[in-house]
C-alpha cells in the first residue's frame, strides 16, 4: 500500500478505470521488466519484442535506461540511492502506462533484489513479468557495445555494475533469457510465448 504524503488528496476513483481503456485497445496492460548487466541484451530484446507486438496490433512503450536517464532521470547517477530512485521513477512511469492499458517493456540493470522488489511492489505482482537477461560479465565486457567496460577498466567510470558495484543474480525470475547460449530469435520466442497469453483479453 502506498503511503500518501501529507496534504495531498489523490482521487484516482474519478478516472475512467483501466478495464475501459484496455477494452478500447483490445489488450491487457502488463509490464515486462527486463534486467541484467549493461550489454547483456536487454534493449535489443525489448526493441525486437516491441516490433513483434506492434505488428500484431498491440500498443507498447519501451522504457530504456539510457533514454530515461537523458530525460526524466537525468539528475541521477549510479550510487545505491540514485539507482533506487532511478528504479522507483521508472516503475512509477511504467505504472502510469499500465493504468491506460499499454504494454510496457523496460530495460534497466536493476542490479539488486530489493530494487526488483521495489518495482514489483509499485507495479503490482499480477502485472509484472520479471525477466532476467543473463550474460556473464566477461562476455558483456567483450561485446562492450558502448565502450563502457573499457572505460571502467581504465578507471574513467566509477561504481560500474559488475566491477565495483554489485549485481545480484536472481533466485527465481519469471523467465531467464541466456543471451550467451541462445540466439536473439530464441530469446524472443520464449519471451513472447511466456507473455502473450496475458496480453490478449479472453
Ligand atoms: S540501474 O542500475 O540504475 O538500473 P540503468 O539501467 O538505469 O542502471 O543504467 C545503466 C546504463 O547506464 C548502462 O547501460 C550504461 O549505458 C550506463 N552507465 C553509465 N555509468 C554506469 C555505471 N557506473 N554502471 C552501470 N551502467 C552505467
Amino acid at each position: 500500500m502506498k503511503t500518501v504524503p501529507k496534504n495531498i488528496h489523490p482521487e484516482f476513483a474519478r478516472h475512467l478505470d483501466r478495464a475501459q481503456k484496455e477494452a478500447l485497445l483490445k489488450q491487457c496492460g502488463k509490464v515486462v521488466w527486463l534486467y541484467g548487466l549493461s550489454g547483456s541484451g536487454k534493449s535489443t530484446i525489448a526493441n525486437a519484442l516491441e516490433k513483434r507486438l506492434h505488428a500484431e496490433g498491440l500498443h507498447t512503450v519501451v522504457l530504456d535506461a539510457d533514454n530515461v536517464r537523458t530525460g526524466l532521470n537525468r539528475d541521477l547517477g549510479f550510487s545505491d540511492d540514485e539507482r533506487c530512485e532511478n528504479i522507483r521513477r521508472a516503475a512509477e512511469t511504467a505504472r502510469l502506462f499500465l493504468d491506460v492499458g499499454v504494454i510496457v517493456l523496460t530495460a534497466f540493470i536493476t542490479p539488486k533484489r530489493e530494487l526488483r522488489e521495489l518495482a514489483r511492489g509499485i507495479i503490482g505482482a499480477d502485472d509484472f513479468f520479471e525477466i532476467f537477461v543473463k550474460c556473464s560479465y566477461e562476455t558483456c565486457a567483450r561485446r562492450d557495445v558502448k565502450g563502457l567496460y573499457a572505460k571502467s577498466r581504465a578507471g574513467e567510470i566509477k561504481s560500474f555494475t559488475g566491477r565495483d558495484s554489485t549485481f545480484e543474480e536472481p533466485d527465481n525470475p519469471d523467465l531467464l533469457l541466456d543471451t550467451e547460449g541462445q540466439s536473439l530469435a530464441e530469446c524472443l520466442e520464449s519471451l513472447y510465448a511466456q507473455i502473450i497469453p496475458a496480453l490478449r483479453p479472453d
